[in-house]
């Protein structure tokens, strides 16, 4: 078994699935708490398979985890949980800390005791995958170079404090206790089952019922865009062949300014979903006052990973981004299913 953590989420739920799909793969242990962002209609289709296990908890319950893993043995970690959205974390910070730095740590606690009870080729083979993100390493100006796994750690929000903070545990769990970890950084991704909170699936989502597509600031913030797929086979990759100790950097070698993502959105819209009126999505475009703090630029230097592991994005921007448009047009129940009463009282706490 591996134990994925945070996968009823956005890349977690795609990760399983993934994982799942390929019949030679270990079972996997789910273990979410199931909050706004947890979703189980994203794991529908495993309803039926005994190789999913799903546990309703919390990575900080250190009973729970001991238990899952002296129950079912994993082989690996893979830590998606997470508190992921920036825009939240402005609101209300303290669910970041205690999922992201307390939680992170008492998983980190709860594996290590594991790990230490493992003997023989269980415990050589044993390792924690940390998920993370590139906001650790703060912000870049249009001429700098992308980040590379060397620059240092400048986060500049709640969320990515704490993501930053979280990534210091997991690295020191292995020069002090050498515990094996593996901690990989990646850039905003997009796609599938993408809770619409967050750029592209709310710009998709607001354009088809008609409302505004909120652009903060000018617009001209960049971020590298990775197919929600393509940072699945990464990890794959990391998990099997990366090296302990390490950190690698995955990205899509994509950068776009925000504008034009949502420009883009509204001429795949335009071709496949056309306005009766003959307009333009594009006219629903609305600049709104800018985020505090707001990264002006994010860039993946993802060469690491491909010069030792092979790993490249299989996706393009505009393969990705139509994939994305079309399966939001096509998954009209999830979408159904995500836009609750909490969610439309975020969108008017955020935007109104
Ligand atoms: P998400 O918000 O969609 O999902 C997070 C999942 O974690 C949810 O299912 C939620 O219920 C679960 N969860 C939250 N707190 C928990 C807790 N205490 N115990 C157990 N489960 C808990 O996030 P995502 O976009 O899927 O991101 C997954 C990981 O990837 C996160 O660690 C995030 O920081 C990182 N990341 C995301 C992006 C991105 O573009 N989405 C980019 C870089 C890194
Ligand atoms: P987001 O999807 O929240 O990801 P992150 O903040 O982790 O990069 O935002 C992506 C970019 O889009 C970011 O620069 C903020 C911007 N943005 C808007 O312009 N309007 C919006 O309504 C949202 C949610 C984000």
């Amino acid at each position: 078994m591996i134990l994925v953590t945070g996968g009823a989420g956005f890349i977690g739920g795609n990760f399983v699935l993934d994982w799942l799909s390929v019949p030679s793969n270990e079972g996997v242990i789910n273990l979410d708490k199931l909050t706004y962002a947890g979703n189980l209609a994203t794991l529908a289709s495993l309803k039926d398979d005994p190789h999913h296990i799903f546990v309703h908890g919390d990575i900080g319950d250190k009973e729970l985890v001991a238990k899952l893993l002296k129950e079912h043995q994993p082989r690996a970690i893979v830590n998606f949980a997470a508190e992921s959205h920036v825009d939240r974390s402005i609101h209300g910070s303290a669910e970041f800390v205690n999922t992201n730095i307390v939680g992170t740590f008492n998983l980190l606690e709860c594996a290590r005791e594991y790990w230490n009870e493992l003997d023989g080729s269980a415990k050589k083979v044993f390792r924690f995958h940390h998920v993370s993100t590139d906001e650790v390493y703060g912000s870049l100006s249009a001429t700098d170079s992308a980040f590379t796994e060397t620059n240092s750690y400048e986060p500049n929000s709640p969320y990515s404090a704490s993501k930053a903070a979280s990534d210091h545990l997991v690295r020191a769990w292995f020069h002090t206790y050498g515990f094996p970890v593996v901690t990989t950084n990646c850039s905003n991704n997009y796609g599938p089952y993408h809770f619409p909170e967050k750029l592209i699936p709310l710009a998709i989502l607001n354009a088809l019922n008609g409302k505004p597509l909120p652009i903060y600031g000018d617009g001209q913030q960049i971020r590298d865009w990775l197919y929600v797929g393509d940072h699945c086979s990464a990890i794959r990759e990391v998990l099997d062949k990366g090296k302990l100790g390490e950190t690698y950097n995955i990205g899509g070698w994509n950068e776009k300014a925000n504008i034009d993502v949502v420009k883009t959105i509204c001429a795949i819209l335009d071709e496949l979903k056309p306005l009766a009126d003959g307009k333009s999505y594009v006219d629903q475009i609305t600049y709104v006052k800018d985020r505090p703090g707001h990264d002006r630029r994010y860039a993946i230097d993802a060469s690491k990973l491909e010069r030792e592991l092979g790993w490249r994005p299989f996706e393009t921007f505009d393969t990705g981004i139509r994939k994305t448009v079309k399966w939001y047009l096509d998954n009209p129940v999830w979408i159904e299913g995500v836009v609750s009463g909490s969610y439309r009282d975020w969108l008017s706490k955020q935007y109104n």
